[in-house]
């Protein structure tokens, strides 16, 4: 027999999510919510059209494929300020969007017909430090625009918030869903600006918004000038000249996911019916490591890897970022799980490396030594 939560959800659960799933009848409420939104999006329904800002950034280039595979390309439109690689424009549509551009957006969002819009365009936090002035209009005057936008056009949009969002004040470990929010970054800033503002549309306006804060994100893909961009760099760097430099010390442990797991969250939250959320922002994470567990654990495969170590401006940031993320929350609304521990994220780091990035002279060096 389902218990009287799992049947409670039930209830709420659009008919065609739950058609499509095969519950037993003694599941718990969380295997009951975990399997269905675990479900793929249902094919005789109409695919909503996708805009991605942002898109050519660490994120965006990944979510698009993922989003394609499951909505169709052409649902899928991808965009940014900066030039495609080919790879970018075979995949699917590929179109300029400045998001300091209002009216060039409503252009955008009436010719294509969007239903979603994934706000990715933001200057990330090292680099938010290097040009405050330009931070706060991408990040602040850009999230206006596109939050009016989804308002105008009763967009579901979704903005990625960060551990950023936190600083000295707030508890680091863990850092709970709700919690003091103080950070010292502009990008912290601007994306606590970001939360505020979603969740006061949500309530003022019923705005469809919705806002996972993400870890360190680590995939092959290069990194925008992040605070956890080391995690990134050691294996590009160290898989080519077998050393690498972290700007952070070894001691410093920050909340980190894999880019699949950070995605299967995206889509996941994005396909969860909205009376199960009960919060419009929520934390999620898979791992905390330190720069030197991470190291210990990448010689595994490349024994001979030199690390030194040379902080800088990034180590102040780091230490005022949680160190443990609670995401519980997530896990119990929505079904969060994450399936990439730390050694599975190497391992397919290294995988992922060498594959995309490492020519072929690198490669052989590489082969030489793993
Ligand atoms: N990568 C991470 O580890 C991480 C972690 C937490 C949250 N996030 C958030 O996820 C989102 C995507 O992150 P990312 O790592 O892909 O960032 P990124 O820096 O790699 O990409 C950001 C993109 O925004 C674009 N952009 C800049 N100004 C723009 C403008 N005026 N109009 C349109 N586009 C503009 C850039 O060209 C770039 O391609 C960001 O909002 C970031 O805060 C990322």
């Amino acid at each position: 027999m389902w218990c009287k939560h799992s049947f409670k959800i039930a209830q709420r659960l659009p008919k065609t999510i739950l058609r499509d799933c095969h519950v037993t009848s003694c599941r718990s409420s969380q295997e009951m919510k975990r399997s269905v939104i675990n479900v793929s999006p249902n094919t005789t329904e109409k695919s909503p059209r996708i805009l991605i800002t942002g898109g050519l950034g660490q994120l965006g280039t990944e979510c698009a494929k993922l989003l394609r595979k499951n909505y169709g390309s052409e649902n899928v439109i991808l965009s940014d300020i900066i030039k495609p690689t080919e790879e970018s424009l075979a995949n699917g549509p590929f179109i300029f969007a400045d998001i300091l551009d209002f009216k060039g957006l409503q252009k955008i969002v009436v010719n294509y017909r969007i239903d979603w819009l994934i706000h990715f365009s933001a200057l990330l936090s090292a680099v938010g430090e290097q040009n405050v002035p330009l931070a706060v209009r991408v990040n602040i005057e850009g999230m206006h625009n596109v939050i009016e936008l989804a308002k105008q056009y009763k967009l579901r949009i979704f903005i990625p918030s960060t551990i950023g969002a936190f600083g000295p004040d707030s508890p680091r470990n863990p850092t709970p869903n709700v919690t003091v929010q103080r950070p010292r970054t502009i990008y912290g800033v601007s994306k606590v600006h970001a939360e505020l503002l979603g969740e006061y549309y949500h309530h003022r306006f019923g705005l469809d918004f919705r806002c996972l804060r993400f870890p360190g994100v680590i995939s092959s893909d290069p990194p925008g000038g992040g605070t956890t961009d080391y995690a990134v760099a050691v294996f590009h760097e160290g898989l080519v000249t077998r050393k690498y430099e972290c700007y952070l010390e070894p001691h410093t442990r920050l909340p980190m996911m894999y880019i699949e797991d950070c995605l299967s969250a995206l889509f996941q939250f994005l396909n969860t019916p909205n009376e199960l959320l009960l919060r419009r922002v929520y934390n999620v994470t898979a791992m905390s490591f330190t720069p030197e567990e991470l190291f210990s654990e990448l010689k595994k495969h490349v024994p001979d890897l030199k690390i030194s170590y040379k902080p800088d401006g990034r180590q102040y940031i780091a230490e005022n970022w949680p160190q443990v993320f609670d995401d519980s929350e997530a896990r119990r609304d929505w079904g969060w799980q994450h399936k990439y521990n730390l050694e599975k994220l190497v391992e397919s780091m290294v995988r992922d490396v060498k594959k995309n990035f490492l020519t072929k002279r690198s490669l052989k060096e590489v082969n030489s030594y793993v």
